[in-house]
């Protein structure tokens, strides 16, 4: 973890219990539950990284980590509930301990508390980008879950699904950290939401090979479920890719028959762990590339991304 976010980030990991009083008695337990629960804090890093060296009330910076961490929990809620997975952050899902009813209910509450501190930084348009983002990650899962079975999926529409639901909130991320530090409308903040955008990216492209060759006991969440949903996350298209296209067809119309022992077998044969890393590589190399043009303000992101790069190789 960057050194300098050390403190901003024990605010926040207070700013977020104190938030669990916000909610209603009857719903506080659940709220806890999951507000309490330790991720690796990826959004809000990217907040605080963005913003290195604002001159801005550090309350203002931690709200708006706050904010980052608050969408992905909801997010986090609702996807365990659409994947069917028992384990998150090494505890019991809402879905799983609550039943389905009351956490397609806490996400939303969760969800509409995020709102409700985005409209305390008083300013239009972080609201509006906080808005846009929670709509953005709801279409990208949605398309998810549509993208029709049998059939093998385009790069492009791959890419837009993972765009709405996962790069989406990296950006929003990364621009309200970078606004935090140099203005709405300033060259760094319109810089840092696209690099956000191709970071969130390569995010979702090694998690999607985590969901293949991590252990459950690494990941702290149940795996599997992305073949188990007949989803094509990026492993699979990346062999759909290497093997001729006849059998691709076949594999395509198979997965939802396939078991998980020969299909990552498969995978293994055609090293695309390998696949995962390059594709995972050329993003960050991107999103480098963008941030060379900015080596004052982009300093703290520059040093996130070099630290991003040690997820691969996958352990
Ligand atoms: C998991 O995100 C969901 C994805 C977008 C891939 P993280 O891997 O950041 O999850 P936590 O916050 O550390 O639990
Ligand atoms: C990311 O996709 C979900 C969201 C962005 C909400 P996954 O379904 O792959 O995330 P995990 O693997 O369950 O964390
Ligand atoms: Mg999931
Ligand atoms: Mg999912
Ligand atoms: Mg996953």
């Amino acid at each position: 973890m960057a050194k300098s976010a050390q403190p901003l980030v024990s605010d926040l990991k207070k700013f977020l219990a104190s938030k669990v009083r916000d909610f209603e008695p009857e719903i506080r337990n659940a709220a806890r539950d999951c507000i309490s629960s330790r991720g690796k804090l990826i959004r809000p890093l990217l907040v605080f990284v963005s913003a290195r060296g604002a001159k801005c009330d550090p309350s203002s910076l931690v709200r708006r980590a706050a904010i980052a961490e608050l969408i992905h929990i909801s997010s986090l809620v609702h996807d365990d509930i659409i994947d069917g997975a028992d384990i998150r952050r090494n505890r019991e899902t809402p879905n799983k301990k609550f039943g389905i009813k009351t956490a397609v209910l806490l996400g939303d509450a969760i969800f509409a508390h995020t709102m409700l501190l985005a409209f305390q930084e008083c300013e239009t348009v972080l609201s509006m980008k906080t808005v846009e983002c929670v709509q953005k990650i709801c279409e990208g899962e949605i398309s998810q879950t549509l993208a029709k079975r049998g059939i093998p999926l385009t790069d492009s529409a791959y890419e837009s699904a993972v765009r709405g639901k996962t790069a989406a909130l990296f950006s929003l991320s990364c621009f309200l950290g970078a606004s935090a530090k140099s203005g709405v409308d300033s060259p760094w903040a319109k810089a840092a939401e696209k690099i956000g955008d191709t970071l969130g990216i390569a995010y979702q492209i090694y998690d999607d090979a985590c969901d293949w060759f991590m252990s459950e006991k690494d990941a702290g969440k149940t795996l599997g479920t992305d073949l188990a949903e007949g989803k094509q996350t990026f492993p699979l298209l990346a062999l759909m890719k290497k093997l001729p296209s006849r059998e691709a067809k076949r594999l395509a119309k198979s997965f939802d028959a396939i078991d998980q022992k020969s299909a990552r077998e498969l995978l293994e044969k055609n090293s695309i762990l390998n696949d995962c890393e390059a594709a995972f590589m050329e993003r960050m190399d991107r999103a480098e590339k963008i941030l060379s043009k900015f080596p004052s303000e982009g300093e703290g992101l520059m040093e996130f991304c070099e630290s991003m790069r040690d997820l691969f190789p996958i352990l």
